[in-house]
Order: C-alpha cells, then sequence, then structure tokens
C-alpha cells in the first residue's frame, strides 16, 4: 500500500474544510447528514471542529459489492431521517467517484423539504465524475485510484487506518481475481 494523504495531512484538510463550512454557516444550525458507513471517520472529526449548533443525523447508501471495486447498483436507505422541513444540511461523504451517490442523497433530501442542501466530501477522484453535481466542500482531490482507510474499505476492511492508501491493483487482484475493474 502507498500512503497517498498522511494522518497529518488528513487534519489539515478537515481544519480546512470545518473553517470555511462555520464561516459560511455563520452561527446557524446545521443539519449534518453522514454517509454511512464509509463517512463516519470525517464525520466524527468535522463535527468537534464546526462553531455554531450541530444536529447529526445518518443515512446509508453503498454502491459498491464485496470485492468489486466498480460502482454497482445503488441503494439508499433514508429511514433514520427525522423531518427535514425549513433545515440547512450539509451532507458528508467520504469519497466523490462518479458522484451517483450524492447526486440521489442530495435529490432525495430536497425532497424532504430541506430548505438548503449542500454536500461536502472528504476526497474526489479526478477524471471520473458522471454527473453535473459538483460538491459544496471538497478537501482534496485525488487521482483515480482505489483507496483504503480513514473510513475508506475495500471488502469491508481497512477503514480503521488512520491515513490514506492507494491499494495496489496486485493486492485487490490477490483478494477478488477476475472482479478487478479497469478503473482500481
Ligand atoms: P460514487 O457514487 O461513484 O460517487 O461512489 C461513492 C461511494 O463509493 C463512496 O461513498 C465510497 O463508499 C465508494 N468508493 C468510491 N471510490 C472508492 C475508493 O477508492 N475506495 C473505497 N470506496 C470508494
Ligand atoms: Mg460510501
Amino acid at each position: 500500500m502507498k500512503i497517498i494523504l498522511t494522518t497529518e495531512q488528513l487534519a489539515e484538510g478537515i481544519d480546512r474544510l470545518a473553517a470555511v463550512v462555520s464561516r459560511e454557516s455563520d452561527g446557524k444550525p446545521l443539519t449534518v447528514i453522514g454517509v454511512l458507513t464509509g463517512s463516519i471517520v470525517v464525520v466524527a472529526d468535522l463535527i468537534r471542529r464546526l462553531d455554531g449548533p450541530v444536529n447529526l443525523n445518518m443515512v446509508w447508501a453503498s454502491s459498491y459489492r464485496g470485492t468489486a471495486t466498480a460502482a454497482g447498483r445503488l441503494e439508499l436507505r433514508l429511514d433514520l431521517l427525522p423531518d427535514l422541513n425549513g433545515q440547512d444540511v450539509l451532507i458528508v461523504d467520504d469519497i466523490f467517484d462518479t458522484g451517483r451517490t450524492l447526486e440521489a442523497l442530495v435529490a432525495a433530501l430536497r425532497g424532504r423539504g430541506a430548505a438548503r442542501v449542500r454536500s461536502l466530501v472528504l476526497l474526489r477522484k479526478q477524471g471520473r465524475a458522471e454527473t453535473a453535481l459538483v460538491p459544496d466542500f471538497v478537501g482534496f482531490d485525488i487521482p483515480d485510484v482505489f483507496v483504503v482507510g480513514y473510513g475508506l474499505d475495500y471488502d469491508g476492511q481497512w477503514r480503521h487506518l488512520p491515513y490514506l492508501a492507494a491499494l495496489d491493483p496486485a493486492e485487490i487482484a490477490s483478494h477478488s481475481g477476475a472482479q478487478v475493474s479497469s478503473h482500481a
């Protein structure tokens, strides 16, 4: 595994994101909605650096299946959400890859009456977007490699790494053989 972002760089990125979000929220209440499971580390670090009142909720989304690294069918579960009427919502996800997850979530949350829906991602992969949606806040632009750590997994593993690492295609191949996709 090759380290893409160190623990220190990640902490600086979170500080930078929290400062911009706090400045733009101007002390008004913010409803942070984290996307399970990958965003838990980002959410935990980010909310502790935000100024002003924060209401935290989680939704669940998945577009990856087992050992495949290509996006599969998107599944959303919004059943844990309270009424969002009139709220200023910030969706927080780990990574913007094709953007399909965030696009679907923004649409779904707008449909639940939120006054404003903005999105924040820690990472954005270069050259992968398949949607016109642009996240409002982006921590780091990274190359098109499959990354793990700081919440991100491969087949359920490596979420706990305190840094972000690129998974070597050979390491993926040793786990999944023929299921490796071209962008891995
Ligand atoms: P999108 O809908 O294609 O933007 O996919 C976003 C979701 O795919 C993220 O929330 C992650 O769960 C997952 N994902 C995308 N790229 C990676 C990666 O390099 N490592 C781990 N998970 C990823
Ligand atoms: Mg995810």
